[in-house]
């Protein structure tokens, strides 16, 4: 998938006007979820920018995620067609599998979204919090490419082999919670890359994780200072031993496990 560095996350938003706003300083890839009980917030902020803004539809990649009471083979359909009413789109742009947990089985719940690919309800389908044998399982099981994965990427939680893979099969990491929630001002290879670069912890960790091919970052801002910072910050450029350091963090959080 052609995904720009710098896409929204839409967790926790329950205001439309995040969304617009985004739309309109250049935001075209909008990350929900069916768990996050706000697509039909996101898909407001997303008609509202639309008609505030010279950017057409099929510019703007949306993508959500079925939960795992969802992954049922007859469940897929239906909750799909839900989150695009939702979102107010003919076509989802990208479509996840949330955890491969619940209901989840490969060869039932992937064929059901392949049948959406064929039906023209969905683009392109990911799948999000795998590990390297959920991934084989899933490229074996889908008739369509996988197009994503979706993983939590951040200098506290660093798996170089989940990337090493996906460069191998030709999918797009999508880097989650790239701020660590917030935390990356208190990793000192990060303050002292922002220091050196007058910028701030967050740009230097949005800088680090988008330099990665093929990686790129859905950061959740509200503001719209956050929104321009974060979308400028994939123009900075850390020197090979900033990154080293930051690749080298010991410090390791997960901020969602299981
Ligand atoms: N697939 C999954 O299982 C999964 C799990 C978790 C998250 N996600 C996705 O990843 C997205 C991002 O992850 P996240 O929400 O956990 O955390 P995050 O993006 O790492 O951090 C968001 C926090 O950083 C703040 N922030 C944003 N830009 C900033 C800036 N330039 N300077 C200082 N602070 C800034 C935000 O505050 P403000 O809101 O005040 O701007 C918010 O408190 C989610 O929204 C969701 O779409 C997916």
């Amino acid at each position: 998938m052609d995904l720009p560095p710098v896409g929204l996350g839409t967790m926790g938003i329950d205001d439309p006007e995040p969304i617009g706003t985004a739309l309109s300083v250049g935001y075209r890839h909008l990350d929900t979820a069916r768990i996050y009980d706000n697509e039909a917030v996101v898909g407001e902020g997303l008609a509202a920018g639309l008609a505030a803004t010279d950017v057409r539809r099929e510019d703007v990649t949306v993508a959500t995620k079925l939960w795992i009471d969802d992954l049922g083979p007859d469940d897929v359909g239906p909750t799909a067609r839900e989150s695009a009413d939702l979102l107010g789109v003919e076509t989802l742009d990208l479509l996840y599998v949330h955890r491969p947990r619940g209901a989840y089985d490969p060869e039932a719940t992937l064929p059901a979204l392949d049948a959406l690919v064929d039906d023209g309800l969905v683009r392109n389908v990911g799948v999000s919090n795998f590990e390297l044998a959920d991934l084989d399982r899933a490229i074996e099981a889908l008739d369509a490419p996988l197009a994503a994965h979706q993983t939590e990427l951040h200098p506290l939680f660093y798996k170089p082999a989940l990337i090493e893979h996906a460069r191998e099969h030709g999918y797009t990491v999508v880097a989650y919670s790239p701020l660590a929630g917030g935390r990356v001002g208190e990793i000192d290879a990060v303050v002292d890359a922002a220091a050196a670069h007058d910028t701030t912890p967050e740009a230097v960790a949005i800088a680090w994780a988008t330099a990665k091919e093929p990686v790129v970052t859905i950061p959740k801002a509200s503001s719209e200072r956050h929104l321009r910072a974060n979308l400028a910050a994939a123009d900075l450029e850390l020197s090979p031993a900033e990154t080293a350091a930051i690749d080298a963090v010991e410090r390791e959080e997960e901020l969602f496990p299981e």
